[in-house]
């Protein structure tokens, strides 16, 4: 599925939009330059879910975690946003905890420069969004098919 959007909010409808295709144990890759937009996307995404708690980029935490309720999937019951852009070493990442969320049932993970952590999704099943700017705003891709990551 492509989209173009013209601001911000129209990025976070296709979060939003998004939210509705996803199951619980779904790990949602997002590529995309700095400001393409991700964060506004996840954003969006967490509404579809139902949250109603305030949504921040998680740049220095490295991972948030909110409990969702009320998701389409209703054994959702946490969406994890993981920004690993400042992130030095894969390990930090799992020093909090993250494979445990990884796959798991109950969770949906989103995750901002997954490039850099190739080794954690090794051989996991991953849907992927890439958002890139346009002149006139951003070109957004929403491939909901399962793509083992193996590079
Ligand atoms: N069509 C658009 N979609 C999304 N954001 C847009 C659009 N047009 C302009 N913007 C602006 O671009 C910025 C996108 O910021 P956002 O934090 O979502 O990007 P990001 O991809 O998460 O960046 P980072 O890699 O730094 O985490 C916002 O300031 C937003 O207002
Ligand atoms: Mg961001």
């Amino acid at each position: 599925m492509q989209y173009r959007t013209k601001n911000e909010s129209e990025t976070a409808e296709v979060g939003r939009k998004t939210a509705a295709e996803l199951n619980g144990g779904d790990i949602l890759c997002l590529y995309g330059d700095l400001g393409a937009g991700k964060t506004t996307l996840v954003k969006g995404l967490a509404r579809g879910l139902g949250l109603r708690r305030r949504i921040t980029s998680p740049t220095f935490a490295l991972m948030n975690i909110y409990d969702v309720r009320t998701a389409k999937d209703a054994a959702v019951r946490k969406l994890v946003h993981i920004d690993t852009y400042r992130l030095e070493n894969e390990r930090e990442l799992v020093e909090i905890g993250i494979e445990d969320y990884l796959g798991a049932p109950n969770t949906i993970c989103v995750i901002e420069w997954p490039e850099k952590i190739k080794g954690l999704l090794k051989n996991k099943k991953t849907l992927n969004v890439r958002i890139e700017h346009t002149k006139t705003g951003r070109t957004i891709v929403v491939n909901r098919n399962l793509k083992t990551e193996n590079r």
